[in-house]
């Protein structure tokens, strides 16, 4: 296969004010297109051609440094334009979901801290994410492409803490943005579909 940027799900100005126009503008069609650029260019001769977008992610890492990077990064931004959308976020979780939620990672107001705390702690570039493990759900954290796709688990949720994805709209206040994420902008339907997805 070969890579391609897909549309936004929503307008650019449709995140607004926790996300500009300005920041979607730049992430989507400049940074991800970079990844899909530099993917396609590192992919050719690099015996994965034929493989989907989540096997080239987990049969590159640790053996080819610069498609990994670009094919990780463009599998988890295709996700992560997903996992938002807008008047999303809160406490209006499918019942599934709120019940994995409780029993896994100790209710919603864990939940909250923990995942802010991954993201405010992930030191550089990186992402926080809930991740199916073993049939239960996992808080963690991932430096620049990584996922938890290459950790034997399956991404539900990821929050990009690079600075490209926030530092137009909050400057260096990383927690601010990681609170409007979860407050405001999260995706909860996109959620549970991969975390159904995962539990199948
Ligand atoms: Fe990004």
């Amino acid at each position: 296969m070969s890579f391609e940027l897909p549309e936004l799900p929503y307008a650019y100005d449709a995140l607004g004010p926790y996300m500009s126009k300005e920041t979607l503008e730049y992430h989507h069609d400049k940074h991800h297109q970079a990844y899909v650029t530099n993917g396609n260019n590192l992919l050719k001769d690099s015996g994965l051609e034929g493989k989907t977008l989540e096997e080239i992610v987990k049969e590159s890492f640790g053996k080819n440094a610069g498609l990994f990077n670009n094919a990780g990064q463009h599998y988890n931004h295709i996700h992560f334009w997903k996992w938002m959308k807008p008047n999303g976020g809160g406490k209006s979780i499918p019942g599934a979901l709120a019940k994995a939620i409780d029993s896994d990672l100790g209710g919603y107001d864990k939940f909250r801290a923990d995942f802010i705390a991954a993201g405010t702690t992930q030191f550089g570039s990186g992402w926080a994410w809930v991740a199916v493990k073993d049939g239960k759900l996992i808080i963690s954290k991932t430096a620049n492409g990584e996922s938890p796709l290459v950790q034997g688990a399956s991404p539900i949720l990821g929050v990009d803490v690079w600075e490209h994805s926030y530092y137009i709209d909050y400057r260096n206040a990383r927690p601010k943005y990681l609170e409007a994420f979860v407050d405001n902008l999260i995706n909860w339907d996109y959620v549970l579909e991969m975390y159904e997805a995962a539990t199948k």
